[in-house]
């Protein structure tokens, strides 16, 4: 068994004995109503190391015509798997918030943004973090959409992790793909009102 799967495998085992949820993909917290009928501007903005989380944030600006932004760690995690483990798990043992490379000018102008990552020990990556809590951005009273892409433990705990980084915003149900699969996207956007296409 390859390293990368090893240390996946152990992920999970370590999931398993300390949480009390289970691996069904239905979101633990029932979304805030969103209304239909008004026009918003959105951006979907990501975090993606190796392209799943990219493929679900893309597949949701183009059935929403929102804008992509992807976000970014200013140093680049190391490319290596076992080394960007490594740093990503200090980074967050130690409530490091990594400076991102750049910033969203017009940022005031989003109403709805969708956020997302994959899974990271067992929680978003603390790029997404820094994005939420210490960019600068502020998302009182917007809609903020979470999303995850995950191998197989934790996308609740970490859709959960993006509702609680923005405490003052609106949350519709989120949506957790397994490996950057986006099938029932489009059924989820109709679902919480924001098929905006
Ligand atoms: C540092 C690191 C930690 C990870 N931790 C978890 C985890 O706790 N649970 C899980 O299901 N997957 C975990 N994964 C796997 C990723 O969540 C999964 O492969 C995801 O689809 C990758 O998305 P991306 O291609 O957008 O980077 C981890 C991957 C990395 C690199």
């Amino acid at each position: 068994m390859k390293a990368k799967s090893i240390i996946i495998l152990i992920l999970g085992l370590i999931g398993c004995s300390c949480s009390k949820f289970t691996g069904s993909k239905e979101p633990l917290y029932i979304g805030d109503e969103i209304s239909s009928d008004t026009t918003h501007n959105v951006l979907v903005a990501y975090f993606s190391r190796s392209g799943n989380t990219e493929q679900v944030a893309t597949a949701i600006a183009e059935h929403t015509g929102a804008t992509l932004y992807r976000i970014e760690r200013e140093v680049p995690y190391p490319e290596d798997f076992e080394d960007c483990a490594t740093e990503a798990k200090s980074e967050l043992n130690d409530s490091i918030f990594p400076a991102l490379k750049d910033t969203i000018a017009d940022f005031d102008k989003y109403d709805v943004i969708f956020v997302g990552g994959p899974v990271w020990w067992h929680t978003a990556p603390m790029p997404v973090l820094s994005f939420l809590k210490k960019s600068g951005y502020d998302f009182n009273g917007k809609i903020v959409v979470p999303f995850c892409s995950y191998a197989n433990m934790f996308p609740h705990e970490t859709l959960l992790e993006l509702v609680d980084s923005t405490p003052n915003s609106l949350h519709p149900t989120g949506f957790i793909s397994e490996k950057g699969d986006t099938t029932g996207i489009a059924q989820w956007l109709d679902d919480i009102n924001l098929k905006l296409k």
